[in-house]
């Protein structure tokens, strides 16, 4: 076997075999198969596709590349969320010690952001303190007293998927669907998770822009999730304007908190509650109900433990970035648009995002909304507020945001409903 002929197989449009797939994995994660090699074979997917038994053996031949979590140990069943990305998409931060309060135990292995969206990690570690760095015991430690636990993987997760995503972020092979249905699914399921909810985005501040693209994402990770042995369920849902009022690390956590402790924002608070619904079910909890235990304070306990248990100090006062600068509303109307790509883009521009991988993150920059769209607004009225470290950065974020907003006097923009189908 070579590279060249499993590239020239896809490159013609034919299907691979399962030796060719297991063999170019393999040969990959050891350095056998060289990038450009790799990089070819990621064009030719992306342009040639890959049918359902390809993209399981690819993703199976992935999890192979690494070890594979067990939570036998714990009392009771582990069920996960992920989502695809979105702009202030902090769900991952109350969702967690939630369905911990209602029974389930939550394995999250979640990542750091890149681009325009953010990452669970550089939020959660704006809390003093806070660990996103943990071996297997830790975590199951962390996961016996709180129920929930959220973390960087290993490096002996899925190492094949974390040298082909590096590469395809650098060769434009980032947007093909079994790429991103086997990346996202071997690390899942090689976490070792009993149940998973995959909340796929939809919209112009997600990966995927349409919602035919986002069923066929869901559909493809869903079969893969199955025929692992997970019980896998997706739900698509709204990215065409940003979540809740929140974008940027710190912002972010402290809005989190808010949902914990029984307010924030409605499309926060109910998309939590449905994706806890969602998890509990698919791992067959019945316990308290998630609005129960928003209300009666045990998901706020089981979130203070779990900060904790990671070396946080949950009454810490979070970073604040050093500027401000708010944006009115240019005339009164209905506010019917803000464009979640505008937002994002402007938000990581204020220091939110990093530009490159070893960039650090400002935890306290970012924008927080005063309006959402359908809120009638007078002009003068505060839109948003940006922060950032540095005035520096508010004309690039000024610039991110031209024409990500409007102000009209009636009418209202189509919106996606905020879950699109399950
Ligand atoms: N997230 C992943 O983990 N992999 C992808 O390919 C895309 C998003």
């Amino acid at each position: 076997m070579d590279a060249i002929d499993v590239i020239v197989t896809k490159r013609d449009g034919r299907e691979l075999s399962r030796e060719q797939i297991d063999w170019v994995i393999d040969a990959y994660t050891k350095g056998v198969v060289a990038d450009e090699q790799m990089s070819a074979l990621a064009m030719a997917i992306l342009l040639n596709g890959m049918n359902r038994r390809e993209i399981a053996e690819w993703t199976q031949a992935m999890i192979r590349s690494g070890s594979r979590m067990d939570w036998s140990a714990l009392p009771g069943r582990t069920t996960d969320k992920h989502s695809t990305g979105g702009v202030g998409d902090k769900i991952t931060l109350p969702l967690a010690p939630l369905v911990a309060a209602c029974g389930g135990y939550v394995p999250q292995l979640s990542g750091r952001g890149l681009g325009h969206t953010g990452g669970t990690l550089d939020k959660l570690e704006s809390i003093p303190g806070w660990r996103a760095s943990l071996s297997n015991d830790e975590m199951l430690d962390v996961l016996g007293k709180a129920g929930a636990v959220i973390c960087a993987a290993g490096d002996g997760l899925a190492p094949a998927d974390k040298k082909l995503y590096a590469l395809r972020d650098v060769t434009g092979t980032v947007e093909a669907i079994p790429l991103i249905a086997s990346s996202i699914m071997s690390k899942k399921i090689a976490e070792g998770t009993g149940a998973l909810v995959l909340d796929v985005k939809v919209g112009s501040g997600a990966f995927m822009k349409t919602v035919e693209r986002a069923r066929e994402l869901a559909t493809t990770m869903v079969e893969l999730g199955t025929d692992a042995g997970v019980n896998t369920v997706a739900l698509l849902t709204a990215m065409d304007r940003p979540l809740g009022c929140a974008v940027g690390n710190a912002l972010e956590v402290t809005e989190s908190v808010e949902v914990l402790a029984g307010g924030g924002p409605a499309d926060v608070v109910e998309l939590t509650v449905r994706l806890a619904r969602e998890m509990l079910q698919a791992a067959g909890v019945s316990g308290k109900d998630p609005e129960e235990a928003l209300k009666d304070g045990s998901a706020m306990d089981a979130w203070r433990r779990m900060i904790i248990a990671q070396g946080g100090d949950p009454d810490a006062l979070l970073p604040r970035a050093a500027e401000s600068m708010e944006i009115t509303a240019p005339a009164s109307g209905v506010l019917t648009r803000l464009d979640a790509y505008g937002v994002g883009l402007a938000a990581w521009r204020l220091g939110a995002g990093r530009e490159r991988k070893e960039d650090p993150v400002s935890f306290g920059a970012g924008i927080t909304l005063h309006a959402k769209p359908g809120d009638l607004v007078r002009e003068g009225q505060p839109l948003m507020t940006l922060h950032a470290d540095e005035t520096s950065r508010f004309d690039r974020a000024l610039a991110a945001l031209e024409g990500a907003y409007a102000v009209a006097a009636s009418g209202d923009e189509e919106l996606l409903p905020l879950v699109i189908d399950r």
